[in-house]
């Protein structure tokens, strides 16, 4: 199976997307929503936590593991592909999801500016700017951080007024920066779910990038390349959505966020 983890509801958007892409293969989900948020703990509490959310999607037949948290991969993705697996899964793998995403940028700002925004762990961690330098050593990263975005998502009030503003607010912080800015990452996996309000508060001229295209085409690639695991891969039409908690509020926003009704299937982590 094709495994996903996210802190919460997040990853359900390059979930979506990928199984577009590749919809013979069998899909696995898990949503940590008993601890979500993870974006503003430590580095050494989201490492905790996504290793034991990796190990659950390995226990249940996940040969490959994508970590559809922009969270989780800047702060714990080196660690569990270093030191994690080849102790005690190693041949199972685990892939995140900055450097596709970095390329991507990297490869289309004429400006050689860009922007992204994502949860305070992200940010602080640099991933998004040391990725991108990498590519395109000229472009500079603007940076801005918005811790209010997924507690309120979460909570699935999207179409509340303050959500509207909260987004103003952090994509204004971002445009101060500079005028030159022509993309920006929406570098949470939850902001997907209300990308147009970052692109109504987004001068038309930027370029709003989400994840989940971006996802499945390098992930295809991957598979392409990687016969080893893609032979170990199920190919059926089955999906397991598993969460650390199981609510109204949290089966109520899997159907809205997945797009259909689904069977939650509780896990301790
Ligand atoms: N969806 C996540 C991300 O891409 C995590 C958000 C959070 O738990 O704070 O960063």
């Amino acid at each position: 199976m094709l495994g996903f983890f996210d802190s919460g509801l997040g990853g359900l958007t390059v979930l979506r997307e990928v199984e577009k892409r590749l919809p013979r293969y069998a899909y696995v989900y898990l949503g940590d929503n008993a601890r979500t948020p993870y974006g503003s703990h430590s580095h050494e509490v989201i490492y905790k936590f996504t290793k034991q959310g990796v190990t659950r999607l390995f226990k249940e037949g996940a040969q490959l593991v994508i970590l559809a948290c922009n969270t989780a991969s800047s702060v714990a993705l080196r660690r569990i592909q270093q030191e994690f697996l080849p102790e005690k899964f190693p041949d199972r793998r685990v892939l995140g999801i900055i450097i596709p995403t970095a390329e991507e940028i990297a490869s289309m700002t004429k400006t050689k500016e860009v922007g992204v925004l994502g949860t305070e762990a992200t940010i602080h961690s640099f991933a998004y700017p040391k990725e991108i330098t990498k590519v395109d050593a000229a472009v500079k990263v603007h940076q801005q951080a918005c811790p209010l975005l997924v507690p309120i998502i979460e909570a699935g009030e999207l179409e509340w007024e303050g959500l509207d503003l909260a987004v103003k607010k952090y994509t204004d912080a971002l445009m101060r920066n500079s005028s030159k800015i022509d993309g920006v990452i929406l570098g949470c996996t939850h902001y997907a779910l209300i990308e147009e309000m970052f692109k109504k508060h987004l001068p038309p001229s930027v370029r709003v990038i989400a994840q989940g295209n971006i996802i499945a085409d390098k992930l295809a690639d991957y598979l392409s390349r990687h016969s080893e695991i893609e032979s170990k891969l199920e190919r059926s039409d089955r999906r397991i959505f598993m969460s650390s908690e199981d609510s109204w509020r949290v089966r109520h926003l899997f159907e809205l966020f997945y797009g259909k009704k689904v069977d939650i299937k509780k896990v301790s982590l």
